[in-house]
C-alpha cells in the first residue's frame, strides 16, 4: 500500500468526468490513503455525495456554513488537514475561480488557505481548454506550483473527439503515488540549473540568439524545488515565470552566465546545464545602431568559453554535473564524446529530429548517457516528466556516492 496513512483531499467540480471520481476514490483508498471529499454544487449534479460517502466512509463536504464533527471550522480544518489536494475533474470555472482567488464556496475558500501541494486534472471541451483565459488561468496556477494530470485526447461530453478529456482515474492515482514517493527525496540538496538561451548583442537594439524557450530548464528547477532541493535558476531571457521559491538570476550573454555559474558552482551539490549557450559572440558590440546602406555587412564572431567544460574542470569529487547536448547529426556519438570531454556525469541528448521534442514544445524525447555505455532512451513525455527522470538519476547517483 503505497499511500498508507497519506491524507488526500479530493475536490470534485462539475464536469461530466465527475462520474469517474468514485473510481479515483477507490484507487486512492486501495493504496491506503485517507481521503476527504469536497464537492462543488455543480459536481453534485453529476455524481451523488452519497456514493462517495459510502466509499470513503466519511461525510462528503458540500456546504461551508455547517457544523462538522471532525473540524470545528470546516474550511480551515480541511485546509490544514490535507497533505495533498487532488482536483478532479477541474472545470474551467473552478480553475478560473482559483486563478482569481475567489472564495465563494467551500472548495475555493479552503484552497485559499491550504498550504498543501495541488494536483489538478483539467477536464473540458477542447475549445474551453484552448480559450486564452483558461490558458492564462492554467499558467497562473502553474506559477503557484500546481501540478497537472494532463488532459487526454478522446471522446468529450459533447460527443466530439478532441483534447480535454480528464486523465483516467488510475493515471491520476498513479501520479498521487509518485508525488508522495519523490516528495522530499532531494531535501537539502543544492542544485544549480541553467536555462533558456543566451543572447549576444550586436548593437544597442539587435542581438544574435537561438530558439531555446527555457521550458526544459524551468521544468528542472520546478521539480527539483518540489522534491525538496534548494534551487538556483540562472536563466537567459525567456517568456517564462521563475517557479516560486527558487533563487533566480537573470542574465543575457554567455559571459554573464559564465560569471554567475562560476560564482555559485563551488557551493553546489549538483549543476544541471540546460541553457542553450551561444558558441560565438560578436567581436565588437557597436555603440550605435548599425545603419543600412553599406550593401554588405560582415560581422566578426569570436568563440565563447565552453561553460560546461569549464565547470567540468572545476568539479569536486562530491559534485554532480549534468550537461545537455543538442545535435542535428550523429547525436549519440557526439553526445558520448561531449560527456567524456566535458567531464559530465550525465549527458542528456535532445532528439531534435522527432516531433514533440526540442525547442518551444512542452514535451521532449531524450536519451540519458552515463559512462561505461549505460544509456537510457526515454519515450516522448512532458518536460516535467523528463525533469523528474533526470532528478531520479541524480538522486540515485548521490545515494551511490554515499
Ligand atoms: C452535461 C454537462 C457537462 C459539463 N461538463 C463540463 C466539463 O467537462 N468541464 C467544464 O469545465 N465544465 C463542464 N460543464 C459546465 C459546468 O458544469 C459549469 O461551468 C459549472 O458552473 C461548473 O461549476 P463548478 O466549477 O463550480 O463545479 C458541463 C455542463 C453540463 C451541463
Amino acid at each position: 500500500m503505497k499511500l498508507q496513512g497519506r491524507r488526500v483531499l479530493l475536490g470534485i467540480s462539475g464536469g461530466i468526468a465527475a462520474y469517474k471520481t468514485p473510481q479515483l476514490l477507490r484507487a486512492l483508498l486501495k493504496e491506503g490513503a485517507e481521503v476527504r471529499v469536497v464537492m462543488t454544487a455543480a459536481a453534485q449534479r453529476f455524481v451523488t455525495p452519497y456514493t462517495l460517502e459510502v466509499l470513503s466512509r466519511h461525510p462528503v463536504h458540500t456546504e461551508m456554513f455547517v457544523a462538522s464533527q471532525e473540524f470545528p471550522v470546516l474550511h480551515v480544518g480541511l485546509a490544514q488537514w490535507a497533505e495533498l489536494v487532488v482536483l478532479a475533474p477541474a472545470t474551467a470555472h473552478l480553475l478560473a475561480r482559483l486563478a482569481c482567488g475567489l472564495a465563494d464556496d467551500l472548495l475555493t475558500t479552503l484552497m485559499l488557505g491550504c498550504p498543501a501541494p495541488v494536483l489538478a486534472a483539467p477536464s473540458m471541451e477542447e475549445r474551453m481548454l484552448d480559450h486564452p483565459l483558461t490558458q492564462e488561468h492554467l499558467r497562473r496556477l502553474e506559477g503557484l506550483g500546481y501540478q497537472w494530470a494532463e488532459p487526454a485526447t478522446g471522446e468529450l461530453a459533447s460527443g466530439a473527439f478532441g483534447r480535454g478529456r480528464m486523465a483516467e482515474p488510475e493515471e491520476i492515482a498513479g501520479q498521487v503515488v509518485r508525488h508522495f514517493a519523490v516528495a522530499g527525496d532531494l531535501q537539502g540538496v543544492k542544485v544549480l540549473v541553467s536555462a533558456g538561451p543566451t543572447v549576444e548583442d550586436l548593437d544597442p537594439v539587435r542581438f544574435i540568439g537561438n530558439r531555446s524557450s527555457g521550458k526544459m530548464g524551468y521544468a528542472l528547477a520546478t521539480q527539483a524545488q518540489r522534491r525538496g532541493a534548494q534551487v538556483w535558476l540562472i536563466s537567459g531571457p525567456t517568456a517564462l515565470t521563475p517557479p516560486a521559491g527558487v533563487e533566480f538570476r537573470g542574465v543575457r550573454s554567455t559571459l554573464e552566465m559564465q560569471g554567475v555559474l562560476e560564482e555559485l558552482f563551488p557551493q553546489m551539490d549538483a549543476a544541471i546545464l540546460a541553457a542553450a549557450v551561444a558558441d560565438y559572440r560578436p567581436a565588437q558590440v557597436a555603440p550605435q545602431k548599425l545603419k543600412r546602406g553599406t550593401g554588405k555587412l560582415v560581422i566578426e564572431l569570436v568563440e565563447n568559453p565552453d561553460l560546461s567544460a569549464e565547470l567540468g574542470r572545476r568539479k569536486q569529487r562530491h559534485q554532480v554535473l549534468i550537461g545537455f547536448a543538442m545535435e542535428t547529426e550523429e547525436g549519440l556519438a557526439r553526445a558520448r564524446e561531449k560527456r567524456r570531454r566535458k567531464n559530465c556525469d550525465l549527458m542528456v541528448l535532445n532528439n531534435l529530429r522527432e516531433e514533440g521534442a526540442g525547442f518551444g514544445v512542452d514535451t521532449n524525447i531524450v536519451t540519458l548517457i552515463e559512462g561505461q555505455g549505460a544509456e537510457q532512451a526515454l519515450p516522448k513525455m512532458s518536460k516535467l516528466q523528463v525533469a523528474d527522470r533526470i532528478l531520479d538519476w541524480l538522486r540515485q547517483r548521490r545515494l551511490a556516492q554515499g
